[in-house]
């Protein structure tokens, strides 16, 4: 599927299809075209954006974010409620040729119907759905859950119920900004005291990726 669209054009003014049809052809070659992805996604309208979506990173967020996940040795990641998985495509393609051997972005979304239905569109990495297997992603190894403009409590309580790893990163608005997800990254009221705030970035003006650690430290209660 041949690209004829020059980046320099105004996209705004372009049907929903033309630009899909675009963004499918720079995912589709390899990883070498994230940067000219994230230029489109710049010219494209809100609507669009936040259906591929929600928060489209910088290439400097990108690369801020893979500094923190090297250096607390996150390499095999949980998305749950992933979407489209663009992000998770994103962060996969940003990372160098050496750390993307070594890492690893699953996805795992409901709804099978509407991922696969003609409404929505493409997942850009291979979805896992809940109602498949949700225990076995959980309980496979891996070195973080993310959650990204995730808006569902009791789920998101569930699933830290069953994850046993070390690490959550949670993406979403900076408190106060008029947006609603649960958890907030900075206000995610988890549901207990082992979890500790180690890094946070942010991404644009009004969006924190926030990092959780397990404490290690175990608490000593009196029966
Ligand atoms: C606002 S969207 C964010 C999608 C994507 N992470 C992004 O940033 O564009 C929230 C997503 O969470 C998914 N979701 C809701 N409840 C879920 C659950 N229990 N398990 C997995 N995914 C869930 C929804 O289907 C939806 O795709």
């Amino acid at each position: 599927m041949p690209s004829s669209l020059g980046l320099s054009s105004v996209f705004i003014m372009w049907d929903e299809e033309t630009v899909l049809h675009e963004i499918y052809y720079l995912t589709s070659e390899g990883f070498d075209n994230w940067r000219k992805l994230l230029a489109l996604g710049e010219r494209i309208e809100q609507h669009l954006k936040r259906k591929l979506l929600w928060i489209w990173p910088t290439d400097g967020d990108l690369l801020k974010c893979h500094k923190v996940l090297e250096s607390f040795r996150i390499s095999h990641i949980l998305s749950i409620g992933c979407g489209s998985g663009l992000l998770e495509w994103l962060l996969t393609a940003s990372a160098s040729p050496q750390r993307r051997s070594q890492i690893t972005l699953h996805g795992l979304e409901v709804d099978r119907n509407w991922w696969q239905s003609k409404y929505s569109v493409q997942s850009f990495i291979p979805l896992t759905y809940v109602e498949d297997n949700r225990l076995m992603m959980i309980d496979d190894h891996c070195d973080a859950l993310l959650f990204c403009y995730f808006n569902n409590r009791p789920a998101f309580l569930d699933y830290l119920k069953l994850y046993q790893g070390n690490w959550l990163i949670l993406i979403g608005p900076k408190p106060g900004r008029g947006i609603h997800t649960d958890p907030n990254p900075l206000q995610p009221q988890l549901p207990n005291h082992e979890w500790r705030l180690r890094e946070q970035l942010n991404w644009t003006e009004a969006n924190i990726v926030a990092f959780y650690e397990r404490s290690s430290v175990v608490e000593v209660g009196i029966n």
